[in-house]
């Protein structure tokens, strides 16, 4: 069968300003709360991609309108109470939407329900909200001990937990949150080292029960909650190609705008500047409690840098891209903490091995690390493996050079328009 490809570049210097699609674990939330809440909301710039279109989508199975208007979408929620859906609930490549709606699922009483979602999906950890959810009084099972979808859920009654996350997982914590909206008592999440906190700011907006103290998240049992609209910052995650695109290519400047900034996202920005990058940022307004602003970044000769393991979560997303510019840099850089990595849309570890590889790149891959030895990379093919920010990351580092992308339409994912929005910035189309 023919595969589809895409040739890209050489192309540069990269200039201007663009407007990236709507962050994505916002809007898988705030889909998630408009469907809770009593009353019709709107979710203003949302990111309609294949994973927050799967939400829309499961979320309709339970009983929530969702109707689109122009880019926004209006949700009328079905207030606490979800409908019991009448066929398996397909998450697609959705690891956020499963881990969460499984959270809400499992705090409605003696509701059943099937999640199931594609082959990256299915072969996913998910004992890790299974476990704390069961603990709390849902009954779950699926495949492989009940660790992995298909998974099957019967709600409540739930009790509240209190819980010290095993892994930094922010779509863990907000399963448990979720699901400590429906629990008699208290449910209290500790994490050990801090992940990115939307639930806790939408709680927030949506005036919700939430109490932080530290590394320490709580949350209590709701009653009905009234609607509220709610604005979707720019994805800080797809805002990062477009920066490293402007700093490996000579002579570039690219701007980005609306982009979401929060802290426990952001801690690319840090690396960068550590690799010597001339990019800066500034907050300019707050959107459902989310500081908004923009970036910019210019063409910088990068060196190699030893990366704090500590900063991970909050980069978990953009080590693909984080590679990327490492390939260009002059000397080492070597990245550890990666072992949540090996568990993401694919083995993020061995597929940026293998990319960097094909680009020419020397890479040494470690059960939980990566050092990359910089220089620049060589014409050659990425390959995605079924998973959307790789092709992005790969597509840009091999962008001044020349490089065939397989299998470029798993961007949509998460960016739809990607490539045209990245050649649109180096004067083709
Ligand atoms: C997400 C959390 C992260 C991240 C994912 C989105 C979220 O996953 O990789 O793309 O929206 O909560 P983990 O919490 O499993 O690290």
């Amino acid at each position: 069968m023919d595969r589809p490809f895409l040739d890209l570049g050489p192309c540069g210097p990269l200039r201007g300003a663009l407007r990236v699609p709507g962050d994505k674990s916002v809007t898988h939330r705030g889909l998630m709360l408009l469907a809770l809440a009593e009353g019709e909301g709107r979710l203003y710039y949302p990111l309609k991609a294949g994973d927050t279109l799967s939400t829309a989508r499961v979320l309709r199975a339970l009983g929530a309108e969702i109707e689109e208007e122009g880019p926004h979408f209006r949700v009328r929620g079905r207030g606490l109470r979800l409908k019991e859906p009448e066929d398996v609930l397909d998450c697609g490549n959705a690891g956020t939407l499963m881990r969460l709606v499984l959270g809400i699922l499992a705090g409605q009483e003696g509701l059943f329900a099937v999640l199931t979602g594609d082959a990256s999906l299915r072969r996913r950890p998910m004992a890790r909200v299974a476990e704390p959810l069961r603990a709390m009084g849902a009954r779950i099972d699926g495949r492989e001990g009940g660790g992995k979808a298909p998974l099957a859920v019967r709600g409540g009654p739930l009790r509240g937990i209190r819980y010290t996350l095993p892994v930094p997982s922010a779509q863990v914590k907000s399963a448990l949150l979720l699901a400590g909206l429906f629990a008699e008592g208290e449910t209290e999440v500790e994490e050990p080292v801090p992940t990115r906190d939307h639930t806790e700011r939408l709680f927030r907006h949506f005036g919700l029960p939430l109490w932080v103290a530290g590394n320490r998240v709580r949350t209590a049992k709701t009653g009905p909650f009234p609607a509220k609209d709610l604005t979707v910052p720019g994805d800080f995650s797809s805002a990062a190609f477009f920066l490293v695109a402007a700093l490996i290519s000579p002579g570039s400047e690219v701007v980005v705008e609306g982009v979401g900034l929060n802290p426990t996202r952001t801690g690319l920005l840090q690396v960068l500047k550590a690799m010597g990058a001339e990019v800066e940022w500034r907050v300019l307004e707050g959107e459902a409690g989310e500081p908004v602003g923009y970036v910019r970044a210019r063409h910088s000769p990068l060196k190699g840098v030893a990366v704090d393991e500590g900063l991970i979560p909050l980069m978990v997303d953009e080590v693909p891209i984080l590679a990327a510019a490492a390939a260009w840099a002059e000397g080492e850089t070597f990245i550890p903490g990666l072992s949540e990595l090996r568990v993401k849309e694919s083995d993020r570890v061995a597929a940026i091995a293998q990319n960097l590889r094909a680009l020419g790149v020397e890479v040494e891959e470690g059960p939980d690390w990566l050092r990359i030895r910089g220089g620049g990379v060589r014409r050659g093919e990425v390959e995605p493996f079924h998973d959307h920010r790789i092709a992005m990351a790969f597509a840009v580092a091999g962008l001044p050079v020349g490089v065939r992308v397989w299998e470029p339409e798993w961007a949509e994912i998460s960016y739809p328009g990607f490539f045209r929005d990245l050649l649109g910035l180096c004067g083709a189309s």
